[in-house]
């Protein structure tokens, strides 16, 4: 692992980011570079639409990075991300009926359970992106996240599946291909709020309850987790895009004007904005500057923004009351840049809010611009992929308990319940799963 290097892939509606890490001399992930490229137009509501384009500014974001990629002895992996409305997430159980009930739970056993669950799914959808455990039951005793050493009849996984459209995902892949770079070894598609929650959500929060909301420019992605499980996801064909065709109609503005009014000039609480402060739009072709009200700009955002709190609300009280989510919201993607955005969706919701930025170290020559809520996708990419490969290493490393590799599920059987290692690996399968999967993403 040490020399690897990852390289997150944030292929967006507006920007590919691309970042580079690898583990540092402590052993820490480390960011030691990162470039973007511009998307607009090529990929609408997280979904691409022209992959020779898509495959270009791939190319470009990459090559931004490539000073940090030399080095003849380093493997390449890149970690890339699936995000729009043809996403599926799904709960989906799994029970058991146990051949030895007296017998204590195993981390084969799960594995298995996992493992039997997949099939059936498979069969309908072969782009199964993930299997992401939520707890388990043994006959009537409380639902754990770790069965293993329980005794019983039956056995129930709740998992919650998360699927891809084939034609979208192949569209992907072609993408990907085309740009790779020769040095890049093999890779994993995840679901970008999978990869931004490990960015800017803590294990105490998803423990407690929390909504992440990715507000990005073509979409905005919402994830809730209860019990450190993801209990339901999913993707609004609605992002910052929308806010800037508001203020273009609104103040009768170019649509260049709103975007750089908005990301310049924008608040989400108009109160707080002086009735008398102005910006001059420059006039085209010698015409004269027009005056536009920072004060009905800031009007106009917090309007939207207010029915987005809403539908977040509407969509968390279909999993259960708001207020069992005790963490709140963390916003993040570019659209959490703008100010005063945590506190309006506070008021309107009553959950406490903060706007995430990814937690991670970097090298003094990356721009502090990763520091922010936008690159949280790209790094939760690296890191994600990160832990999936130290995983992998781990589990090589611990012989006979080997559950999982990069290319599958290996159950080994060997008598291997004592071997240290075991626990903290089958607490790496429960939050971290991973296996087999013909679409090579599974996670
Ligand atoms: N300071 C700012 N204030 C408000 N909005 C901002 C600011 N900076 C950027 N944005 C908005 O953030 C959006 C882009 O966010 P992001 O880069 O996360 O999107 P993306 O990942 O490319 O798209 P998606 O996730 O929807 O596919 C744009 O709508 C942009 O206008
Ligand atoms: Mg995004």
């Amino acid at each position: 692992m040490r020399n690897d290097l990852i390289i997150g892939l944030d292929i967006g509606s507006s920007f590919v980011r691309a970042v580079a890490g690898r583990q540092n001399n402590s052993g820490k992930l480390e960011i030691i570079a990162s470039g973007k490229a511009n998307t607009t137009g090529h990929i609408l509501q997280g979904e691409i639409v022209n992959i020779n384009k898509t495959s270009l500014a791939i190319s470009e974001a990459i090559k931004k990075i490539s000073g940090a990629l030399d080095g003849k002895n380093t493997n390449y992996y890149f970690s890339s991300n699936l995000s729009g409305s043809h996403i599926n997430v799904q709960p989906y159980t799994s029970t058991k009926i146990r051949k030895n009930p007296r017998e204590a739970v195993s981390v084969q056993e799960i594995q298995a359970l996992i493992e039997d669950a997949k099939k059936p799914i498979l069969e309908k959808n072969p782009i199964l992106l993930h299997t992401l455990p939520i707890g388990f039951k043994v006959d009537n005793l409380p639902t754990t996240n770790d069965p293993v050493g329980q005794v019983g009849q039956k056995i129930q996984a709740e998992l919650m599946i998360i699927t891809a459209n084939p034609d979208k995902y192949g569209l992907l892949v072609q993408c990907l291909l085309a740009a790779e770079s020769e040095h890049i070894k093999k890779g994993n598609v995840y679901f970008s709020p999978v990869a931004a929650s490990t960015a800017v959500l803590s294990s105490e929060e998803k423990e407690e309850g929390v909504i992440l909301v990715d507000i990005g420019s073509g979409t905005t992605e919402i994830s809730m987790y209860q019990n450190r499980g993801l209990v339901k996801s999913l993707v609004l064909n609605w992002g910052g895009d929308r806010l800037t065709e508001d203020i273009r109609i609104g103040l009768n503005v170019s649509y260049e004007n709103a975007e750089a009014l908005k990301t310049t000039f924008g608040s989400a609480i108009s109160k707080l904005i002086d009735i008398n402060e102005v910006v001059m739009i420059p006039g085209i072709a010698g015409r004269k500057p027009t005056p536009v009200s920072v004060k009905n700009l800031a009007i106009i955002l917090e309007e939207r923004l207010k029915e987005l709190a809403a539908k977040i609300i509407a969509e968390v009280s279909q999993v259960g009351d708001p207020q069992s989510f005790k963490s709140g919201i963390v916003l993040c993607g570019g659209g959490a840049q703008l100010p005063d955005i945590a506190e309006l969706f506070q008021k309107v919701t009553d959950l406490e809010c903060r706007v995430g930025v990814p937690m991670v170290v970097q090298n003094s020559q990356v721009s502090e611009e990763i520091l922010d809520p936008s690159y949280a996708t790209a790094i939760g990419l690296i890191q994600v992929y990160y832990e999936q490969l130290n995983e992998a290493i781990l589990s090589e490393e611990a012989e006979a308990t080997t559950i999982i590799s990069q290319t599958g599920a290996e159950i080994n059987q060997g008598n291997n319940k004592d071997k240290p290692g075991i626990k903290k690996i089958f607490t790496r399968v429960v939050d971290v799963l991973m296996g087999s999967n013909e679409a090579e993403g599974e996670y």
